[in-house]
């Protein structure tokens, strides 16, 4: 740097022998920053190549695009511009997260509990369940993994959400891992419940398995409920719906396929419970009995069925489904060959459920 002050091209003129010289050295000095240079360059973007092929990070696609994007970029990974708005568009959106969280001061909130194990359906239901609570202000999504080992990519797609989140991990006790007919959910449900009562003080708990499908309005319903709310499930049961059957604004019966000698024959996803009518109850509980465990929790709140707020509309609405999803089997694995090997298949592949013990990265 020095050589090139002013002052030293001064002396460089009116001492031409010693200038000389010294731009032998300058040639030097200038060949070697090249070339060191040179060898930082490669040596990034062997860096990075190794990076992406040995794949031996956790890191979603949406994390690879931004350091893809910082190192080299992948002409795979470029938004495909269409004009100066979409241009300038596409600049102010925020591509590592979705639309993020709604919070109304006042608004009571709701802890939203969601059972949720690793399957090959994990993720897209996890996305259908996000995207519509996104929509949904004052929401404390608490999803509860039935898990040996949480999934990088629940916990990587929750924090991408935007939404306030918990995540939760539990196992259903081994006793009845064993069963065919398994009490699905109860352990992470109780997790849930157990961090409501050590984090709220008020609002709503509602009990939002991953795989149903919701209609907003519900939950802006279910944010008002004084004790235990209810509402109709759509296909449950051959009768196509589960629901309180409601005569001048009061809870006098159940419609459901299953009554069973059940008090309350509803489906988990029909009702809703206030956080301090909860906390007043401190020994209430999930019980480990399948097909029972609903009517077991309202019971263990020790509510009567004619103090039940029916919501949507007196129950003339049907806004929530008992959505099931098709089972998928496990994806073949993709051939690294040279025609793989270097594209999209590569990151791609790690997001393809390949059977128990995958660990998927999105
Ligand atoms: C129905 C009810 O909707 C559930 O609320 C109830 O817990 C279940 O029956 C039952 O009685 O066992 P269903 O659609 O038949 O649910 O069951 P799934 O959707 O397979 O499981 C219910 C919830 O538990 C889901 O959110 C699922 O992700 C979760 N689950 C399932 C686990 O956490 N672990 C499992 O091993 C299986
Ligand atoms: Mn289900």
């Amino acid at each position: 740097m020095r050589l090139y002050t002013p002052s030293s091209s001064l002396q460089a003129n009116t001492q031409q022998s010693e200038s000389m010289v010294r731009g032998g050295n300058l040639r030097l000095v200038g060949t070697w920053v090249v070339a060191v240079a040179l060898l930082l360059l490669v040596g990034l973007a062997m860096r990075s190549t190794t990076r992406r092929e040995d794949g031996g990070e956790v890191r979603g696609p949406v994390r690879a695009l931004s350091a893809i994007n910082r190192q080299a970029p992948h002409p795979l990974r470029q938004p495909q511009h269409q004009n100066v708005l979409e241009t300038q568009y596409l600049n102010n959106v925020n591509v590592e997260r979705c639309g993020g969280r709604k919070w109304v001061e006042g608004l009571p909130p709701l802890y939203i509990v969601t059972p949720t194990y690793p399957r090959a359906e994990q993720v897209p239901e996890l996305t259908r369940t996000a995207q519509t609570l996104m929509n949904v202000p004052n929401v404390v999504w608490i999803v509860s993994e039935d898990s040996a080992i949480s999934s990088p990519s629940v916990v990587q797609y929750l924090n991408e959400t935007g939404l306030s989140t918990v995540y939760l991990r539990v196992q259903m006790p081994s006793k009845y891992k064993r069963v065919k007919n398994k009490p699905r959910g109860v352990a992470n449900r109780m997790a849930g419940i157990n961090w409501v009562r050590a984090n709220a003080k008020d609002g709503v708990l509602y009990f939002a398995d991953d795989d149903n499908t919701y209609d907003i309005r519900i939950f802006e319903q279910m944010r008002w409920t004084q004790r235990v709310s209810m509402f109709p499930v759509g296909l449950v049961t051959k009768l196509g719906v589960s629901t309180p059957i409601v005569k001048n604004g009061k809870v006098v019966g159940f419609y459901d396929g299953w009554i069973a000698k059940r008090k309350f024959p509803v489906d988990m996803a029909g009702f809703a419970v206030s956080v301090q009518f909860l906390l007043e109850r401190p020994l209430a509980f999930m019980p480990y009995r399948v097909g029972y465990e609903e009517d077991g929790f309202i019971n263990s709140l020790g509510i009567k069925a004619a103090d039940i707020e029916p919501l949507a509309f007196n129950c003339t609405k049907i806004w929530v489904w008992h959505t099931q999803t098709k089972k998928n089997e496990a994806a073949t694995p993709v051939n690294k060959t040279s025609v793989t090997i270097g594209t999209n298949l590569d990151i791609i592949s790690e997001q393809l459920w390949k059977g128990p013990g995958t660990k998927l990265k999105i």
